[in-house]
């Protein structure tokens, strides 16, 4: 493995993409494409797939090589998963929202309020139960690596959102997620499923008002800037599964499988120990460039839990009472 200073380089440079060099892979290695859409610095996920390539460039050099290619340079998460199964990328790491017409099991990670933070989060995620939700969509052809973390989500628009009724009526970007749309219908607002490369765009135009992400979203794709400010609901959560194709996964040879795993497993403990550090130096930098940033006071968020608590109820039988039960234990 070579440090490419080549025409993808200077692509991505042109792009606004920094953070990392760019691999070019020698002869005879294992090429491993890492597709992501968010930025690189100030970034759970950014900064974790970064430390990820430099991990196995270094350390197996001359039997593998990892390219990252952040900012939706590659594909967007819709196109990811498809892109995998076609053998065109080896790994992403899209949120857990985006698994929908893969498996329903994840919905539990939409459900408003479901998780306190994401201690009970990691928690849950680290039990039997989600453990072996990382094998659930084996037979769709994909095999869940590891969760990352990014963070709680705060919820912002065009004017301020204090009480759960201040969003009805309004156009709100979602995931495609059938439990975020319905959380937004709850509110009486418009759910509108969209690409994140789309977001900024999208609120700065007016095709949508509003938006819910993490911190680190929210400085790292500005959207702050095209917002009347940002509320800290803290509503729900915004992870992620690092994933792979079943069989390209299966047919590594398993000493270079079981390197790569084990170097997947110390990156993804090290930085989803970082990710609430990152979110809220996140959030500091929002202020410091000038966001509005409102904190709930114990009714005001009281009301907000009151109004999302029938989507739990919407999505019980797809979820499973029990798992609900679960993931509210670590609470
Ligand atoms: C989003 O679409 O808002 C997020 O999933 C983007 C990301 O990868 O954090």
């Amino acid at each position: 493995m070579k440090l490419r200073t080549s025409v993808l380089a200077t692509t991505l440079l042109l792009a606004g993409v920094s953070g990392g060099a760019m691999a070019d892979c020698d002869d005879g290695e294992l090429v491993i494409k890492f597709s992501h859409v968010t930025n690189t610095d100030k970034h759970p996920k950014g900064i974790a797939a970064s430390l990820l390539q430099q991990r196995v460039n270094d350390e197996m050099n001359g039997v593998a090589c990892m390219e990252v290619f952040p900012n939706s340079v590659l594909y967007d998460d819709d196109k990811v998963l498809e892109a995998m199964l076609n053998g065109d990328v080896q790994m992403a790491a899209p949120s857990l929202s985006k698994f929908e017409t893969f498996t329903k099991q994840y919905r539990i990670f939409d459900l408003p309020f479901m998780f306190r933070d994401i201690s009970a989060v990691d928690a849950f995620q680290n039990s039997e139960t989600g453990q072996a939700m990382k094998d659930s969509m084996r037979k769709r052809g994909l095999q869940g690596l590891a969760f990352w973390h990014n963070g709680m989500k705060q919820i912002s628009a065009n004017k301020p959102l204090e009480l759960p009724g201040d969003a009805a009526g309004l156009k709100f970007r979602v995931q495609p997620s059938d439990v975020l749309v319905a959380q937004f219908e709850a509110l009486e607002a418009s759910p509108q499923k969209m690409a994140f490369s789309e977001v900024y765009g999208a609120l700065q135009t007016g095709v949508v008002d509003g938006q819910e992400n993490t911190w680190s979203n929210i400085y790292g794709k500005k959207f702050f800037e095209v917002q009347d400010g940002t509320t800290e609901s803290n509503h729900g959560v915004l992870d992620y599964l690092v994933v792979t194709g079943f069989d390209w996964w299966e047919g590594l040879d398993a000493p270079i499988r079981d390197q790569l795993a084990t170097i997947l497993k110390e990156v993804s403990e090290t930085r989803n120990a970082e990710s609430t550090r990152v979110n809220e130096e996140a959030k500091a930098s929002v202020i410091a460039a000038g966001g509005v940033v409102r904190e709930l006071d114990a009714e005001q968020r009281a009301a907000w839990v009151e109004a999302l608590q029938p989507v739990w109820k919407q999505f019980e039988g797809d979820v499973g009472a029990d798992t609900i039960e679960a993931a509210q234990s670590f609470n």
